[in-house]
Formats: structure tokens, C-alpha cells, sequence
């Protein structure tokens, strides 16, 4: 059996939302078809480690953003790389709530659910699910998984890397607030108008005369 026979079946990419009491969360999934004309019921696939599966488990409903192939690869990123376990995914996008439910602004179309029947493999859980609304949003192409799997991973991958850098950056310069550059053989505390990073690498300490690389944070 060859399993890549599988990802020749084509999907779109969708961001999938919920509420964990009154907090927005959400992941993207590409496993969603319509599965009934009448009632209109469409059917969803999530992997059983996902939050938003275990706050849809409890709220029974979610909500569909389509994506565009000109959507911003962070947006997959940030709900594709990371658990709303850790993070509250909404607040770095531009998304709105309809009827207690988010969207992205910028979506395709969406589609808001109640889920009717719900099976639970090993793996993952399949909800089947009445679509209460939906709405075509902006004009343009969806984009597939297939697009995501051919072009579109890499400049994910590429953004999330960028804004762990800065995340990273962020934490750092916050740890930083409040302390001053000391000098660690005089005690000298710089607290000069020019940021200490940016003072030229022949700056002296203007009390012993030691060079910056003898100064600490503290
Ligand atoms: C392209 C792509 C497609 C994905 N498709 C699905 C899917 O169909 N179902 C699913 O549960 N997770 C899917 N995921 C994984 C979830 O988005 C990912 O595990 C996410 O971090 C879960 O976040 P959560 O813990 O906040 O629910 C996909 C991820 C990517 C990048």
C-alpha cells in the first residue's frame, strides 16, 4: 500500500475556529468536505492532540475562514505551528466575531457549524456538523492543500521562523528592562543618553578606563 496515494486526494486550507469559554482559538485544517446537500452538513477531521478539537467537543460549533492563495503565510503558520493551548492565536491576526464565533477578515468565505454527530478513531476525531450560516467574503482563488505542499510550505516555515525571532528578541529585551550596564571593576553604572550597545568599542569606563567588554548587566 502506497499512503501517498492519499495526497492526491485535494483539499482546501481552511482556519478553523471555536471558543474556549469566551477565548477565540483555532487551528488550520485542510480535512473538511461537504458531506450532505440536505441538510446542508459538511464533515471535519481533527487530530485528537489539537485544542481547538477538544473546545469544539465542548462548544459544538465552529467556524470556517477559506484561504486565499494570496493569503499571508504566517497565517498558517500561526495557527498551523502553534497550540492554542499556549497561545491566543486571534490576537495576531485581523479576525472579527460573528454570533460568538471568529473569522478572518480577510477570509474567502466562512462558514459557521453545529456539530450533530461526532466519531472518535485513534487518531482523530470526525465531526459531522449542520452548517447554520455562511457567506462569500472576498473575491479570489482558494488555496489547496496540494498548493500548500507543492510552493507554499516554505515561505510558512520561512515566516514562522521570522516571528519566532522576534518573539524571541521581544522576551529578551523585556528581561533587560529596568537592569544597567555595570562596570565590573569599578561598579562604574553607565546611564549615559546613548544606548550602551550603540556607544563606539574604543568607549572606556570614565572612572578605571576598562573597556566595554568588562561591563555586565545587572
Ligand atoms: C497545512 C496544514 C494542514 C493541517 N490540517 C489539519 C487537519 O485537517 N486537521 C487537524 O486537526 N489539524 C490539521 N493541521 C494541524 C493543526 O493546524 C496544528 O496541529 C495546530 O497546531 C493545532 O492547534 P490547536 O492545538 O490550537 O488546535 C494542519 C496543519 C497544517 C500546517
Amino acid at each position: 500500500m502506497d499512503e501517498t496515494a492519499l495526497f492526491k486526494l485535494t483539499h482546501g486550507l481552511y482556519v478553523l475556529g471555536t471558543v474556549d469559554g469566551d477565548r477565540p482559538v483555532g487551528s488550520v485544517v485542510d480535512a473538511v468536505m461537504q458531506a450532505a446537500n440536505k441538510p446542508l452538513v459538511i464533515a471535519l477531521s481533527c487530530h485528537n492532540r489539537s485544542y481547538t478539537k477538544e473546545c469544539i467537543e465542548r462548544s459544538r460549533r465552529f467556524s470556517l475562514s477559506v484561504l486565499s492563495k494570496d493569503v499571508d503565510p504566517f497565517v498558517v503558520a500561526n495557527f498551523g505551528f502553534q497550540s492554542s493551548r499556549d497561545i491566543d492565536k486571534w490576537d495576531n491576526v485581523d479576525y472579527f466575531i460573528d454570533n460568538g464565533l471568529p473569522y478572518l477578515k480577510n477570509g474567502l468565505a466562512r462558514l459557521s457549524a453545529i456539530v450533530t454527530q461526532v466519531i472518535a478513531y485513534e487518531s482523530n476525531t470526525l465531526f459531522l456538523a449542520q452548517v447554520e450560516n455562511c457567506d462569500n467574503l472576498e473575491e479570489g482563488e482558494p488555496l489547496t492543500y496540494n498548493n500548500y505542499r507543492d510552493y507554499f510550505k516554505d515561505e510558512v516555515i520561512k515566516s514562522f521562523n521570522e516571528y519566532k525571532q522576534r518573539k524571541e528578541k521581544e522576551k529578551s529585551k523585556m528581561s533587560d528592562e529596568g537592569k544597567k550596564w555595570v562596570c565590573t571593576v569599578c561598579e562604574y553604572v553607565y546611564d549615559g543618553d546613548v544606548p550602551f550597545e550603540e556607544l563606539p568599542d574604543d568607549w572606556a569606563c570614565p572612572v578605571c578606563g576598562v573597556g566595554k567588554d568588562m561591563f555586565e548587566l545587572r
